[in-house]
């Protein structure tokens, strides 16, 4: 086939696998070849039906790319970028765990990687598009590498396209984003290749929706986008405490305050605390660029987002020991869903592994069911995040168990969390669980999802967030 454009993306994660997917989708003269190391995730996209990812809707989307043939997923990295008009650069930019910045900087080794390999193989003129969410000024370190690395007459131009999809809902944000931000030089070349990009993405989205800015302005939006929507979760989550200290209820608060069309109603759900691969990370990210200009206020500003995010999750394992009599010893717990959210399989960050640990610190006997998570990935966040004591570390294996379904889990156990918003959960025959279990019978609902009234008239014990005890 004779295609109009050739992209090649580097990364063929959350991120890449989707956009790219939509892409094909909706430009079938475009071809999209997505690379990525890993020949496992690879092969895992060429199923069409054992994604490495689960994301509602995305099959199919898969599926159209794969039959009509303008979607590739390969590991064939160099010969894709070297055919290629368009790189993407969708690789993981994960908080620096030691060195320089450790615990709060990104590192940006993985792009600057793909930066090093593009200027190495291509020998025609190509656009590098950031996707990654990189501090600010990171194209400028892009640019540099691909200029001295780059072959005899080989021009590159980049340009900055951070995403803005969120995981659960990546199809629909993908196919009717709110906007499409893309950053470039504000050079005659800069415009050109912002022109091209542009004429991508307005295959499907309106014009008006793709938003051109500089590159700096463009890579800083991403973090401020995320730093302010985490910073509504770590608002309302502290009100939730005052909430619990007083008898108001934070259900009504975000109503009546989310009414308001200045602040409005999204991203006001009290919550056991955000988690998720991008928001601390980009907080972090944030925080530490604040503290590299000097902006000392300004980096404590957004630090304390995160920190009420941790008092969050702290609070609520607190409440659940301080509840059950004070020792959670020996006891079985179970934690109705362990993904950072619903329609994800993403552990990443999960607030539900920091309530795991603080059990399993307690030795209590924590029994995990989540739709979507295997105990492999669910022990891949144990030991990335957590910091066990040497006391815990040898019994992990035992002490958690991953259940086949809610009510195994929930069988002969003195408490319930609920940790993630599956829909599930909100179906349960409750009575059905309740009379399996340890009286008296908890249920701490991590996510205010269930009818607390409706439990506490079965006979559990029911602890909401934000909410007075005894009350809806
Ligand atoms: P991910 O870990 O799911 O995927 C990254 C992939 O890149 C991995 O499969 C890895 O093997 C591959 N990779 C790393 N180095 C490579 C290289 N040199 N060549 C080829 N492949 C390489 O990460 P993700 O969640 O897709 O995130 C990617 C970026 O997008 C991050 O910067 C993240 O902050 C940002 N982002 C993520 C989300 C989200 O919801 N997950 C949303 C918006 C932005
Ligand atoms: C986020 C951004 O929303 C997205 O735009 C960006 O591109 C990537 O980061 P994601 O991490 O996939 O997306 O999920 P999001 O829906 O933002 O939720 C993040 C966390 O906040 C989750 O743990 C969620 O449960 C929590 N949350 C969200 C709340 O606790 N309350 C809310 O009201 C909203």
């Amino acid at each position: 086939a004779q295609y109009d454009v050739k992209i090649c993306c580097m990364g063929a994660g959350y991120v890449g696998g989707p956009t790219m997917a939509v892409i094909a989708k909706m430009c079938p003269r475009i071809k999209v070849t997505v690379v990525d190391l890993s020949q496992k995730i690879i092969d895992a996209w060429n199923t069409g039906n054992k994604l490495p990812i689960y994301e509602p809707g995305l099959e199919e989307v898969v599926a159209v790319g794969l039959k009509r043939g303008n979607l590739v997923f390969s590991t064939k990295i160099n010969e894709s970028i070297a055919e290629a008009d368009i790189v993407f650069i969708s690789v993981n930019t994960p908080t620096k765990t030691a060195g320089i910045g450790a615990g709060r900087a990104a590192n940006v080794k993985n792009c600057e990687l793909c930066a090093r390999t593009i200027a190495e193989v291509s020998t025609s003129d190509k656009i590098v598009v950031e996707k990654s969410t990189v501090p600010v000024r990171t194209s400028d370190a892009v640019r540099a590498v691909l200029e001295h690395g780059a072959k005899p007459g080989v021009k590159f131009q980049v340009l900055s396209n951070p995403e803005f999809l969120a995981e659960g809902t990546a199809v629909p944000d993908l196919e009717t984003p709110s906007r499409v931000l893309l950053g470039g030089m504000q050079t005659p070349e800069g415009l050109k290749a912002l022109e091209t990009v542009v004429n991508v993405y307005a295959n499907w989205v309106p014009r008006d929706k793709i938003l051109t800015t500089n590159l700096w302005s463009s890579e800083l939006s991403k973090l401020v986008a995320n730093a302010m929507l985490a910073q509504r979760v770590s608002s309302v989550n502290s009100i939730s405490a005052l909430c619990e200290a007083t008898g108001a209820d934070i259900s009504e608060i975000s109503r009546a305050c989310g009414t308001d069309p200045r602040i409005g109603p999204k991203f006001l759900q009290a919550s056991v605390g955000f988690g998720g691969s991008c928001f601390q990370k980009d907080i972090l990210n944030l925080v530490y660029l604040c503290e590299s200009y000097g902006l000392r206020e300004c980096a404590e500003y957004w630090n304390w987002v995160v920190q009420m995010n941790e008092y969050q999750k702290s609070r609520f394992s607190l409440n659940m020991v301080r509840s059950m009599f004070n020792t959670v010893t020996g006891k079985k717990i179970a934690i109705f869903g362990f993904a950072f959210k619903k329609d994800t399989g993403d552990t990443r960050e999960t607030a539900a592994a920091f309530i795991a640990r603080d059990l399993v610190e307690e030795q209590a006997r924590v029994h995990v069911y989540d739709p979507q998570v295997s105990r492999e990935s669910m022990f891949a966040e144990f030991k990335y995040t957590l910091n066990l004591s040497e006391e815990t570390k040898p019994g992990l294996g035992e002490l958690v168990v991953t259940s086949p379904d809610a009510y195994s889990a929930a069988q002969g156990a003195h408490a319930i969390a609920i940790a993630t918003e599956w829909d599930e959960f909100k179906t349960l025959d409750y009575k059905k669980i309740y009379d399996s279990m340890a009286k008296p019978a908890f249920l701490f609902d991590g996510r205010n999802i269930v009818d607390a009234a409706a439990l506490r008239e079965i006979g559990f014990t029911v602890y909401s967030i934000g909410k007075p005890v005894g009350m809806k």
